[in-house]
């Protein structure tokens, strides 16, 4: 495995993109850095991070093999990889937020944006990038971050954190190849926020209606037992989980 150190970048998930659309990029090339002048989150947002305080990285990922039906088992696989590895941390009470928000205590202390590359409506290869809270301890203007060291009072060394993330994924990887879509589902929807409590959520419009979280569709989205026992399905852009 190739890891790339780098002091301070722009963006991980740039840096890899920028890579691959200049030279072949090997199967599980790591980018890292201690700081992000311009860390991308989800939905156009923003992620920031102090300096050399938290585990900024990307991985480039050859994923030939899964099919673009299949993408939203490449989340699971990264969310569950991270579940795994933090639990081995003995960090408490971890769940994912639907789809890929990485929360212990009720706490956002990870994130995951992937960034697949699409050729002949096939997934060549995804660039997945994560972000966890390890030992910063002020978040200025974010009430529901927090990290690591904020969970459970210890310091905790980075690279030990990272080689154990990448040990999950290329365990986990492996059962996506050998399609155990059933085994990494069950592990994905044992550890959903919320999951059969009731909740509340706002569509698209604006309007609060609230429900059960049920599980996740194979195409990724959120199936939630609305009123009159109705089990519905959303996605990214027509839900948003409240409380
Ligand atoms: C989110 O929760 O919105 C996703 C955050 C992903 C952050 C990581 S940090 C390393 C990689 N490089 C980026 O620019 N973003 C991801």
């Amino acid at each position: 495995m190739f890891i790339i150190k780098l002091n301070a970048i722009d963006s991980t998930n740039s840096y890899l993109k920028r890579l691959s659309s200049k030279e072949v990029v090997k199967d599980f090339t790591v980018a890292i850095t201690n700081y992000q002048t311009k860390g991308r989150g989800q939905m156009g947002t923003q992620w920031s991070s102090q300096d050399s305080k938290n585990l900024m990285f990307s991985v480039f990922k050859d994923n030939h093999n899964t099919k673009v039906e299949d993408n939203f088992y490449i989340s699971m696989v990264v969310a569950v990889s991270i579940l795994e590895a933090l639990e081995a941390f003995k960090i408490k009470n971890l769940k994912v937020k639907w789809p890929n928000d990485i929360l212990s205590e009720e706490k956002k202390i990870g994130g995951i944006l992937i960034e697949n590359v699409i050729k002949q409506s096939n997934i060549s290869a995804s660039i997945i990038g994560i972000g966890i809270n390890i030992n910063q301890t002020i978040f200025d203007n974010l009430p529901q971050a927090s990290s690591m060291r904020l969970i459970s009072g210890r310091v905790y060394d980075l690279d030990e954190v990272l080689h154990l993330i990448l040990k999950k994924l290329k365990h986990n990887f492996r059962l996506l190849n050998q399609k155990q879509f059933g085994l990494l589902k069950n592990t994905y929807e044992n550890h959903l926020f919320r999951k059969d409590k009731p909740s509340t959520f706002r569509d698209s419009e604006g309007e609060l209606f609230s429900g059960f979280i049920k599980g996740v569709s194979d195409s990724g989205n959120l199936q939630v037992l609305i009123e009159d026992n109705i089990l519905t399905e959303f996605d990214l852009k027509a839900v948003t989980l409240l409380y």
